[in-house]
């Protein structure tokens, strides 16, 4: 399969990758076919994206992806962010193969799942949007402390 320059650098060299500590918004997908997980944590100021993290179980160019999408939402206003669609993060690749082009609904839905956890926490349930794709959406809570820990290894 042929990937873009750009795509091997953010599989290479990803963006934001991790979790925020104590985020204001947690989006966590499964795709329904292949079984990959992604995980978005943001941190939200003025109503725009301050932050972003990432972690993907998933296939290389859903790793680029996820670098991708972390890059292209911040700054975004919430809304901008939720609108970011499948077409721009495969373009902002330099292209993804025709078999590859549902793992960037994977990037774009974890991020709408994000914003609407934020959504939902915050008193706009109006807000929330749909998904893109046929993605399972997880519980998103934030991960103990402890199991990151640097005396549990
Ligand atoms: Fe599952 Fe790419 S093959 S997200």
């Amino acid at each position: 399969m042929n990937y873009s320059d750009i795509v091997m650098d953010h599989f290479m060299n990803p963006r934001n990758v991790g979790e925020l500590e104590n985020p204001d918004g947690i989006g966590q997908i499964g795709n329904v076919n292949c079984g990959d997980i992604m995980r978005m944590t943001i941190q939200v100021k003025d109503n725009r994206i301050a932050d972003v993290k990432f972690k993907t179980f998933g296939c290389g160019a859903a790793i680029a992806v996820s670098s991708m999408v972390t890059e292209m939402a911040k700054g975004k206003t919430l809304e901008e962010a939720v609108r970011i669609n499948q077409d721009e993060v495969a373009r902002a690749l330099g292209g993804l193969p025709e078999k590859k082009l549902h793992c960037s609904n994977l990037g774009t839905d974890a991020l709408k799942a994000a914003v609407n956890d934020y959504w939902r926490k915050n008193g706009h349930p109006e807000k929330v949007v749909p998904l893109e794709d046929e993605h399972l959406e997880q519980e998103a809570e934030p991960q103990h402390a402890c199991c990151h820990s640097p005396e549990r290894g």
